[in-house]
């Protein structure tokens, strides 16, 4: 028998590329897609029923509150989907032996490093989401012994709501667009971040068992604005993008200033490729376009 991977959140950006991925492993391993209608993570006590039917040998965590500005308001369910579901799910992977893979966030930084976050600097988020999947974080470590946290930052796809997209957008719509210069960090493709995954899964099925936290983005430090006038190149597009400061774009929830995650763990103990942002970034858009 193959063994099970399910894969929550199958319709947000990392769902969704794991599902195209998940053709190419079809042979290895069974897939269970889910979304809020088969397992709601805001009903924690769904959780348990879920492992006794499908008794999975993987749980890919995909699947959280991302709405980080309206976090700030909806604290309660934010924090029952990014946290107490997530420490219900590793309680669950603890009893029927499943290896656990969570994402969490560059947001559990204060953003106040000048140089790559360590996965072993302490956590302190300057806003209620990167809160919540601090306490996420600790639960799916301390309810498992068999959890892998992935941090990541900056995610985009060609599926959903996400920087790419909306840039493109609105470069298309207005002459003129402002963009946030002064906040550094690292973009993710998600298509990328998939390949990660099921590089671990299959590390997993060769006796490499390590676990704990990890970063994955891809390679190289930008900004908003850098990261947008990338875009408007690769698309060719004339739209004048211009650099504001962060304080003249106010937002609910505050962003930390510098969020570059240090990638070197994730190379050493999974071998895992990383690839160059401005690189994904042609790919992904060039799958736009196809
Ligand atoms: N996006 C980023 O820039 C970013 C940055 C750093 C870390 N991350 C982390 O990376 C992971 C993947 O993010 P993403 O960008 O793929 O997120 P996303 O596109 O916003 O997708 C989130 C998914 O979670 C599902 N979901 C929300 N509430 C749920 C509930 N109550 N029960 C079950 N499913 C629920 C959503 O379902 P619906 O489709 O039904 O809403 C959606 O499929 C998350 O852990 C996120 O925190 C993201």
């Amino acid at each position: 028998m193959k063994p099970i991977v399910v894969v929550t959140g199958k319709n947000g950006q990392l769902g969704w590329e794991l599902q195209q991925l998940a053709s190419s492993f079809q042979d290895r391993y069974e897939f269970v897609f889910t979304d809020r209608t088969m397992l709601d993570l805001a009903a924690p006590e769904s959780i348990a029923p879920f492992f006794e039917k499908i008794r999975p040998q993987f749980f890919i965590n995909c699947a959280a509150y991302t709405a980080v500005d309206k976090a700030e308001v909806e604290k309660e369910l934010a924090l029952t989907i990014n946290a107490t579901s997530v420490g219900e799910i590793a309680s669950c992977c603890a009893r029927f032996q499943t290896k656990l893979i969570t994402i969490s966030t560059d947001y559990v930084f204060d953003g106040q490093g000048t140089a790559p976050y360590s996965t072993t600097t302490p956590t302190h988020p300057v806003n209620y989401y990167g809160n919540t999947k601090a306490i996420g974080e600790q639960k799916a470590l301390e309810n498992n012994p068999n959890t892998v946290i992935i941090r990541t930052s900056w995610v985009y796809s060609t599926h959903g709501n996400n920087f790419v997209k909306t840039m493109l957008r609105l470069m298309k719509e207005r002459p003129e667009i402002k963009v946030v210069a002064d906040q550094q960090g690292c973009p993710t493709y998600a298509a990328d971040l998939a390949e990660a995954i099921m590089q671990i899964i299959s590390a997993a099925q060769k006796g490499n068992n390590a676990v704990g936290i990890f970063h994955y983005s891809n390679t190289g430090a930008t900004t908003w604005f850098d990261f947008a006038s990338t875009i408007k190149e690769f698309a060719g597009l004339t739209c004048s993008v211009l650099p504001i400061p962060t304080e003249a774009f106010p937002t609910p929830a505050k962003r930390p200033a510098y969020s570059v995650l240090d990638l070197q763990s994730i190379t050493t103990v999974f071998g895992v490729e990383l690839k160059e942002w401005k690189r994904s970034l042609k790919n992904c858009m060039e799958q736009l376009h196809a």
